[in-house]
């Protein structure tokens, strides 16, 4: 098979990470989590206390990112649980609004992407990253659905939320990236839909297991 590039775009909590991960493992495909690259640049936002967000720029030699399998490092300490909480996912979507970052980032994962196949997921793969990608796949789920889903992923990792927050913020995360200037969150026309609020992880699975078939035998 060719150098395959799958790309898996949708909002907060739509089953992105936890589809693309068992896709990865089933068409041995590399994984690249886009969003847990831009949650480093929040983390070291945070950590270095930057206020003045237009500074960013001025940090990014002092921002090493490295990614080894599915854990993420910054500045060679593994950050993996950290850019999971929900201070970092607080800050995270008013600074990936930021240009100088995204570009930085995208040319990142291309260079990543260089010769494998890999699925991507994100918000703009298939818009911005890689409009030519085989497969274009747009996840969505209800906003309560989809919160329902990150109180639980917190709850595994006793971390203590409760409901109306988290879905406050799934809400106002939906609302920054759709309607930033950079690269907001939208399907690409060529992408398939996939509503996931009633479906099972295995069900969606196999709906793009069926769609990667079909497109390899092309
Ligand atoms: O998928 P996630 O929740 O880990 O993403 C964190 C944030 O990063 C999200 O609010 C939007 C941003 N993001 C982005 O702008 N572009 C991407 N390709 C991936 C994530």
């Amino acid at each position: 098979m060719k150098n395959f590039i799958i790309a898996l775009d949708g909002p907060a909590g739509s089953g992105k990470s936890t589809i693309a991960k068992i896709i990865s493992k089933r068409m041995n495909l590399t994984y690249l989590d886009t969003g847990a690259m831009y949650r480093m640049v929040a983390l070291y936002v945070k950590e270095n206390r930057i206020d003045d967000y237009s500074a960013i720029e001025t940090h990014f030699n002092n921002i090493d990112m490295d990614i080894v399998g599915e854990r993420f490092f910054l500045n060679g300490r593994d950050v993996s649980e950290e850019i999971r909480t929900p201070e970092v996912t607080k800050i995270v979507s008013p600074i990936s609004a930021i240009k100088c970052v995204r570009e930085k980032l995208v040319k990142r994962q291309r260079e990543i992407s260089e010769g494998k196949s890999v699925i991507l997921d994100g918000r703009d793969i298939g818009t911005v990253v890689f409009p030519n990608a085989d497969l274009k796949i747009f996840l969505v789920a209800s906003s309560e659905e989809r919160a329902k889903r990150r109180l639980e992923e917190y709850q595994k990792k006793g971390i203590a939320q409760n409901f109306s927050d988290v879905l406050a913020d799934i809400k106002q995360r939906d609302y920054i990236d759709m309607t930033r200037k950079e690269s907001p969150l939208k399907k690409a026309d060529d992408a398939i839909e996939i509503d996931t609020t009633k479906l099972s992880i295995d069900e969606v699975v196999d709906n793009i297991l069926d769609l990667i078939n079909r497109k390899v035998g092309e």
